[in-house]
Parts: C-alpha cells; sequence; structure tokens
C-alpha cells in the first residue's frame, strides 16, 4: 500500500464509507473501546480515525485524539464532532507511520482497520507504542491472515484484489506482534467465523 494510492482510495470511499462499512464496522469498534475501561481524563489516541465512526463510543470524560492520512475522511470525523458536540475530541491529518507526538503521550491507543492498511504495518504499531505510556492497553481491530492453511491460501489469492480495494488480506498478526515488539494479552472474535479479530494488547517496553 503507497501513500499516493492510499489517500486517493480513501478520499474516494468517504462520501460512502458509514453506508458501505458501519454496520459491520461499529458493534467491532464499539465492543473494542467499552472492553478499554476508559477512566476519566485518560489520553487516548486513535490512529486512522476515519470518518470517525467511533468518535460517539468514547465517554466524555476522556481527551481523544484521532489522526488520519485522508483529509477527506476526517472531514467528515470534523462533521461529526461538530453535529455532536464533541469538545473532548482533536482531529488530526498525520501519517500513522510517522506520529508527530513525544514518547509516552497517550494513556491508551487503539486503531480499528487500519494496520492492514497503512504502508508499513510494523512501523505504525511501533510508533503506537512509542507514543503510548508503558504497560499500558494497546487496541488493535482488523482483519488477519488465517492460521488455517486453506482459507490463508485463498487470503493470499484475493490479496492484489484487496489491495485495489484499500487493504490487505495477508498480514499475520503473530509476525505483526513479534516484529512490533506488542505483547497480545487476549485476541477475541465476535462471531465464530468472524474475518475481524479484536486484539489487546500490552505496551511492554
Ligand atoms: C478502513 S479505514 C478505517 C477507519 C476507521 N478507523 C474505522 O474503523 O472506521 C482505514 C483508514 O486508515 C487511514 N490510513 C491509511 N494509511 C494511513 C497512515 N499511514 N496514517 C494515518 N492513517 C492512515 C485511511 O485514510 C483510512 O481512513
Amino acid at each position: 500500500m503507497e501513500y499516493e494510492s492510499i489517500k486517493r482510495i480513501y478520499h474516494n470511499y468517504s462520501n460512502v464509507y458509514d453506508f458501505l462499512f458501519k454496520h459491520v464496522f461499529f458493534p467491532r469498534q464499539r465492543h473494542a473501546i467499552l472492553s478499554m475501561d476508559i477512566q476519566p481524563n485518560e489520553k487516548i489516541l486513535d490512529v486512522g480515525i476515519g470518518t470517525g465512526l467511533t468518535l460517539p463510543i468514547y465517554p466524555q470524560h476522556c481527551q481523544v485524539t484521532g489522526i488520519d492520512l485522508s483529509r477527506s475522511m476526517l472531514e467528515k470525523a470534523r462533521k461529526k464532532k461538530e453535529k455532536h458536540s464533541l469538545h473532548h475530541v482533536t482531529l488530526l491529518e498525520m501519517d500513522a507511520c510517522n506520529l508527530e507526538f513525544e514518547d509516552d503521550s497517550f494513556d491508551q491507543v487503539i486503531a480499528t482497520f487500519v494496520v492492514s492498511v497503512v504502508p508499513d504495518p510494523v512501523k505504525a504499531v511501533r510508533e503506537m507504542k512509542r507514543v503510548c505510556k508503558p504497560n499500558r492497553p494497546i487496541t488493535l481491530v482488523n482483519h488477519f491472515r488465517s492460521t488455517k492453511k486453506l482459507i490463508a491460501m485463498g487470503e493470499d489469492l484475493v490479496d492484489p484484489v484487496c489491495r485495489k480495494l484499500g487493504w490487505r488480506s495477508t498480514l499475520a498478526l503473530d509476525s505483526l506482534a513479534r516484529e512490533a515488539g506488542l505483547t497480545v494479552r487476549s485476541s477475541i472474535k465476535m462471531k465464530k467465523f468472524d474475518p475481524w479479530t479484536i486484539v489487546f494488547g500490552t505496551n511492554t517496553k
């Protein structure tokens, strides 16, 4: 996934994204964020916040910073922020692989449906670790390459098509966690054959 194609693809999605994806993404985003047990005044970073589908889920007692590469996607998130008067939310145009924050800036970091989209998933997770305080949660919601051989072969086959649509289908959780140094505390699927996994990580530094 290259920067320019990501920007072009997500610019094209921006008007129809919520219509296409909300019904499948929102329950998983909601489950992940409610599981984060966000405490008053915690600083949360939402990486690749897109159109801001997650915004209404956060409690108003925390401070949410959402970043995204796509100006068009962020514009939709800004509209939600204004419409719902979300004064606890800050939205910034930024690259997940080069976060412009100091080390240890956030109490928790989350990325939903993002790590298989960014140009360099390992670098993005390392950046999430850098800006997250030590031993604090990092939560990912994503499709990961199946550990079942036959399904993984199918995912490898459809990967070129998926990339044209704006994501990889071949990102494996175990190698991502190992290379980025993310400790996976637990992972769940909301349904037996769910293509998406909610990963609860800990920022061991
Ligand atoms: C599938 S969407 C997910 C959006 C949102 N997190 C959600 O769950 O609805 C992927 C998002 O990642 C963003 N993205 C891709 N590469 C990025 C990067 N390098 N830095 C920041 N955002 C990026 C895209 O612009 C897009 O908004």
